[in-house]
């Protein structure tokens, strides 16, 4: 049996339509587009091609982008002094500060000067707060994006049994929040957890996000299973011809044999988290419009 494939790219691009429409009904009645500013503080290689790629999505669906970058060396004052102007510019209604930040920053209180009106992450305390009590906030692009697919797949989750692998403030906890509120019986497992082989097998609804490649294997997970894969990880091709690959936490080639659906790396989550994060810009927009 082979697992049915959860495309993410398609699933992307059908929200991304969405909001570009949500997008133009914004731009019509208030005269003015919604507006991201993106923030990179370095010169990450990665991080720089993530943030490019957002400007763009944010341009194509006929909103506002605004890139600000700052050198390897700014001051944590330089990177306050950047968000406290972008809180107050009116043409900006989401904020993202990219992340991982220079080790002389301080990520967290860098979050917590954003707006949280304007956190289009969802990193804030207040919209980490409210996600756990059950209020209206913005979300963490990436957990909502999964949980869009779980839907999309399962319709109604209620009495489901969802196993979270790995509790980043990121992905795993925001997840296994939005679960619980889709009254799925969620639980958490990460990297001091005893016998996450067991734990693995309980699971109706798999998503895994620990960032260590193949790390579960096909024989771990209970047949019929859903199985969302967060990790991106390149790894050295193993036939050695020097080349690299992308590869998720699940080990795909054995997962795909028992699960009853699974996201493929790439093409699964990953096209995902920049269609939310436009979604969560337009839902800022309008919200903070009235
Ligand atoms: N770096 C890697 N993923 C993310 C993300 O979702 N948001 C931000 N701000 N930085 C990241």
């Amino acid at each position: 049996m082979s697992a049915d494939l959860i495309d993410g790219k398609a699933h992307a691009a059908a929200l991304r339509a969405q909001v570009a429409a949500a997008g133009a009904r914004f731009n019509a009645e208030r005269g003015r587009p919604a507006g991201l500013a993106v923030v990179l503080v370095g010169e990450d290689a990665a991080s720089r091609v993530y943030v490019a790629s957002k400007a763009r999505a944010t341009l194509e669906a006929g909103m506002q982008s605004f890139t600000h970058r700052l050198p390897a060396g700014a001051t944590q004052e330089e990177v306050l002094e950047l968000v406290v102007r972008l809180n107050a510019d009116e043409a900006v209604d989401g904020i993202l500060v990219q992340l991982p930040l220079p080790p002389q920053i301080d990520e967290t209180a860098v979050i917590c000067a954003i707006d949280p009106d304007k956190d289009v992450d969802g990193f804030h305390v207040n919209n980490a707060g409210r996600l756990a009590v059950g209020q209206d906030g913005l979300v963490p692009c990436t957990p909502l994006g999964c949980l869009m697919l779980l839907r999309a797949r399962h319709g109604s989750l209620a009495g489901l049994r969802a196993v979270v692998v790995g509790r980043s403030n990121i992905v795993g906890k925001p997840m296994a929040r939005l679960l619980l509120a889709q009254d799925c019986t969620v639980t958490m497992a990460h990297s001091r957890t005893r016998d996450l082989q067991a734990v693995v097998r309980e699971a109706d609804i798999l998503v895994a996000a620990i960032g260590r490649p193949l790390a579960i294997p096909g024989a771990w997970i209970k047949p019929g299973a859903t199985v969302i894969d967060v990790g991106i990880n390149r790894i050295e091709d193993p036939a050695g011809s020097g080349k690299t690959r992308l590869v998720g936490d699940i080990d795909f080639d054995s997962a795909v044999q028992v699960a009853g659906a699974i996201t493929p790396v790439p093409g699964g989550v990953g096209p995902m988290t920049i269609a939310v994060l436009l979604r969560n810009t337009v839902v800022a927009a309008r919200r903070r419009a009235g």
